[in-house]
């Protein structure tokens, strides 16, 4: 069992247990006051970022909904001077780029604790026990153990310090660090007529009663009819610090009149010379916090015990409420918390003492940055916002100034300013939580919102979230190009294919980075027919909210980018996107000088589609239309089929995984890296630890639906230049790893479980310089003394592999050798080596009749797939190459170069020595029993493959 101790039922500590608890993790909480009052103290307004409210849309849609409900979106703000008048602001668009709502923390503490106690299905339970706290606590390999204040006993996994800025879990030399200023805040009613529902502002200026003293007054709308305000105002540290959570105290009446008087005179933006007096009269109850932050955040660890004690939220770095991210950066650990757990071993008996620490580290990692960067943002708005004297007349001098001659590069910085301070980057604005098992990943749910994607069709739903792994489809496509000379010239530079008409048609989608919503497209046009044949890749990603950002593909697609919005028509039916702009390197331009238009509309399988890209003046450049079916459905089903791959994490391993996950398997990963440090985007994958040569610490993932492949081992692609050294690592490591494969089966079988099947990767290169012999999946060399002219040692080492794996395993369980060709991709290989030499003239190497036995890696994946499948029927050994043959002459000839040169083999042997057999060695083989089974390849000739890239 997963069980998670959380100490604090404050704003962390519930969003924690809400998110853990979704993805199967038991949660108690510890909290030292009683549920009732909590939030009731500390009250005021909070508000909440688009990072935060992704967090809660994972908790539950619905969540959202009842805190958008609950909620006010935060009008544009600005900055004034007491006088009201503006000394900076962002642009009329900045609410749209940037919504914050506004709620107050009671709303939101009820929310959490609401969904922290909602029993779904495959969640686990959340245990909140109140006024307790945690007596003593120790560390055992097994977790940890604490004795309650209630006398009670709870031993758990991990407990997260929830405790707010004064935790008594954090090491006692850490101490809050008063700010020296105080925080005065209240709720007040708004008549209904106030026009104060819809604006929002931070006045600076000096205090009338001293005039001296520098202040801010703050307000914001919340939920009708109310408001929120405050007052920052300097004073000393107090002493002693209060010993709990955040501390509040309402202020009385006499106090109420000092505030008063401080702010008399002030005017509220539009010269409201009323406004601060009547929302500090108006307010029922005034609350005075003192500021504390949690210095150098960087500089100690927030973890303790081993990784066992983790610190989230105000614990390990609370801030000054300035820029109000605070809690957002708790709901933010939160997630990256849970998202990393999500990536320990399934079976938390698995997880090792170091495996914690490490995952440990890796949060902190993560967050540290972030945090600090907050901390700094809201301490910088408190030094600029509170100087006075000559300081602070010379900041209003210069700000209104540079607002009046420059408006719009004081928004634009202003803009950049809160960008930054929202962990956003040259991509996107802020940060966003990486994927969990609870949140999928859709670039349309993130421009859309989650409820508009919902009225999608299901199937294009699915294909667009891609959920970590890529997707494919089908259909018949249409281009028309433009007729004008320039037209032509820009579309080419853009990459755009030649016309066609109704010419076959492939896509893919991929997710390229899950923490940063990029999805890379790739379409190849005249799928399949070489001379048409021609791929266009462009990267999506979302830029602000509400628009969606697509970079042009060719030549130009790090320069310009398309901003498009998305619009659902027809009752999801239709999806419309138009581009509003362009981005020229770092720069927006509102304008439409290259445009595009583009519509789906729904179909059973699939959509129709009909886009156009057309340039001011000149007209269309490219309209493409067609219809595209999603392939192959339904992968978010239930995985039935386990596999376990070593080696997963190369650019075969990849590719592989990926196919094996769009085919519905839950694929085990084993890797020699720290498991938490290889992350992948899918939920059905999971990483473990083995040492290549042992099943030790993962023979327990072997399942009875389980598939071993193993792809691990060194490779000769790995160096130009085989020394013995390398070639006795290269077969040690391979041999070492089908041991391991061995011993773990052996392991399992004790606890009477038999794995399906095992398949071991071999190489084309078995086949030695065989010339014009054609090399079926049966074939074998008696002996291998003499089978190249240059090195026996590929078809050696691939017998000797093949044979300690079918010794390994023959009386177990079925074995497959598969036999590769050299794997075609933009990735890695040997393409773009092949790809460097036709630019550089070379027509031949060798003779250039010598047989390349090639495979697209699409194929390559996909026949990995089909062998693990079926591990009885394709047991024995099994050719993986591309259907039709291909010389050392058509290969380059495909790479599309000048072809002057011919490089003589001397030549290329001399240069290389041993592994330029890799490239001489002539080797036929066919993949009979593949096509024999009916395996369909989706590259057929080795220039349809290599022109897809
Ligand atoms: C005046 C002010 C305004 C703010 N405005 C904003 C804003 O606009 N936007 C924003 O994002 N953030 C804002 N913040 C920050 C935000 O409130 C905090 O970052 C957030 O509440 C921290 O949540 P937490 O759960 O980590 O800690 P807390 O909210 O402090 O919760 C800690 C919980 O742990 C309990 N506890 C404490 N000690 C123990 C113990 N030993 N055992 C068991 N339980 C214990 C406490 O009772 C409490 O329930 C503001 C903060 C202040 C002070
Ligand atoms: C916690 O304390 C409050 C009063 O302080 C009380 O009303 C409540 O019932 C207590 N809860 C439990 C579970 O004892």
């Amino acid at each position: 069992m997963k069980h998670l101790l959380i100490s604090g039922a404050g704003i962390s500590g519930l969003t924690l247990a809400c998110l853990a608890s979704r993805v199967g993790i038991q949660c108690t909480i510890v909290e030292r006051n009683s549920l009732g009052k909590m939030g009731s103290g500390i009250g005021g307004g909070l508000g909440l970022w688009p990072a935060s409210m992704a967090v809660i849309a994972s908790i539950s849609a619905s969540a959202v909904q009842e805190v958008q409900a609950r909620g006010s979106w935060m009008p544009n703000a600005g900055y004034y001077d007491r006088e009201g008048r503006k000394l900076a602001g962002p642009s009329s668009r900045f609410s749209s780029r940037f919504p914050v709502l506004c709620l107050d923390r009671a709303s939101l503490l009820d929310i959490l604790q609401k969904y922290a106690t909602i029993i779904e299905d495959g969640k686990a339970s959340v245990a909140i026990l109140e006024n307790t706290t945690i007596g003593s606590l120790t560390t055992s390999s097994t977790g940890i153990t604490v004795t309650l204040s209630t006398g009670e006993i709870i031993t758990a996994n991990l407990l997260v310090a929830c405790d707010g800025i004064h935790s008594t879990l954090r090491p006692s030399s850490i101490k809050p660090k008063h700010l020296g200023y105080t925080y005065f805040r209240a709720n007040v009613p708004l008549s209904s007529t106030s026009q104060w529902h819809s604006k929002s502002f931070e006045s600076w200026g000096q205090s009338s009663t001293t005039h001296t003293q520098p202040l801010r007054f703050g307000f914001v709308p919340l939920k009708n009819p109310t408001g929120f305000w405050f007052l920052a105002v300097p004073t000393t540290p107090p002493s002693p610090i209060k010993p709990s959570g955040i501390h509040a105290s309402i202020i009385t009446e006499s106090k109420k009149k000092v505030l008063l008087d401080m702010v008399s005179g002030w005017k509220g933006p539009d010269s409201d010379v009323e406004l601060m007096k009547t929302l500090i009269e108006t307010a029922p109850q005034i609350l005075q916090t003192d500021i504390y932050k949690i210095p150098n955040v960087n500089a100690f660890s927030w973890h303790t015990y081993g990784g066992r004690v983790i610190l989230l939220g105000d614990s390990a770095h609370a801030t000054a409420p300035n820029i109000a991210q605070g809690a957002g950066l708790c709901i933010e650990d939160a997630s990256v918390l849970v998202y990393l757990l999500e990536k320990l071993p399934k079976d938390w008996a698995l997880v090792s003492d170091n495996d914690w620490k490490e995952m440990s580290q890796v949060y902190e990692k993560m967050r540290k940055t972030r945090a600090r960067v907050v901390q700094g943002m809201a301490d910088f708005i408190a030094t600029v916002g509170q100087v006075g004297g000559v300081l602070g007349w010379t900041r209003n001098f210069v700000m209104r100034l540079s607002g009046r001659l420059m408006p719009r590069l004081q928004a634009w910085i202003f803009e950049r300013v809160v960008g930054y301070s929202l962990g956003g980057d040259s991509k996107r604005w802020y940060w966003a939580p990486p994927a969990t098992k609870h949140r999928g990943y859709c670039i349309l749910e993130e421009v859309l919102g989650k409820e508009k994607v919902d009225m999608l069709a299901p199937h294009v739903k699915e294909f667009k979230t891609c959920a970590g792994i890529p997707r494919y489809g089908t259909g018949i496509v249409t281009v028309e190009r433009s007729a004008n000379w320039v037209g032509k010239v820009l579309g080419n530079l853009m990459g755009l294919p030649t016309a066609m008409k109704t010419e076959t048609f492939k896509a893919r989608v991929s997710a390229l980075d899950p923490a940063h919503f990029t999805q890379k497209w790739t379409r190849v046009f005249g799928f399949g027919k070489p001379g048409l044949q021609k791929s266009y890749s462009t990267t999506h990603c979302v830029m602000r909210d509400g628009f969606l950002v697509e970079r042009v593909g060719g030549i130009l697609d790090r320069v310009v980018q398309l901003v498009y919005t998305i619009q659902i028509q027809d009752n999801g039916k239709r999806l419309v996107f138009n581009s509003c702009g362009i981005r020229l390197l770092q720069w927006y331009l509102p304008s439409r000088i290259i445009s595009s238009d583009w519509v789906e509309t729904a179909t059973d399988s699939g959509w129709l589609f009909d886009g156009t890209i057309s340039l001011f003046g000149i007209g269309k450049l490219m309209r493409y239309f067609g219809h595209f079916e999603v392939s192959p459905r339904s992968v978010l089903t239930q995985p039935k089929n386990h596999a376990i791959v070593s080696g997963g994490t190369g650019m075969i391993g990849t590719a592989v995984v990926n196919s094996l996950l769009l085919r519905g398997w839950a694929v085990t990963v084993l890797t020699r890296q720290s498991p938490i440090k290889v992350t992948h985007p899918n939920p059905n994958v999971e990483f473990l630890k083995w040492d290549a040569k042992t099943g030790n610490g993962w023979s327990t993932a072997i399942q009875s639906n389980s598939v071993l492949l193993n792809l691990a081992g060194s490779s000769v692609a790995d160096s130009l230049w085989w020394t013995e050294k390398v070639k006795n690592q290269v077969l040690e490591s391979r041999i070492n790893a089908i041991h391991a494969m061995r011993d773990a089966v052996a392991q399992a079988s004790a606890r009477g479980i038999s794995p399906k099947g095992f398949v071991q990767a071999s190489a084309a290169g078995v086949a030695g310089d065989s010339g014009h012999l054609v090399v079926e999946d049966d074939f074998e060399f008696v002996h291998v003394d003499s089978v190249s002219r240059v090195s026996n040692f590929r078809p050696s080492t691939c017998k000797k592999i093949e044979e300690a794996a079918v010794e390994s395993f023959f009386d177990l369980i079925p074995v497959s050798v598969v036999r590769i060709g050299h794997v075609l991709s933009h990735e890695g290989g040997l393409l773009p080596y092949l790809r460097f030499a036709a630019f550089a003239g070379v027509s031949k190497i060798g003779t250039g009749h010598q047989f390349v036995p090639w495979i697209h890696i699409d194929d390559a994946a996909n026949g990995f797939c089909t062998v693990m499948e079926n591990p009885n029927k394709f047991s024995g050994k099994i050719n993986l190459v591309g259907p039709t043959v291909a010389t050392n002459q058509q290969v380059l000839k495909s790479c599309r170069g000048l072809g002057l040169i011919r490089v003589p083999e001397a030549v290329f042997r001399g240069a290389l020595g041993e592994s330029s057999c890799v490239i001489l060695d002539s080797e036929r083989l066919v993949p009979s029993r593949l096509l024999q089974s009916g395996f369909h390849f989706d590259y057929k000739t080795v220039d349809e493959a290599i022109n897809s890239f």
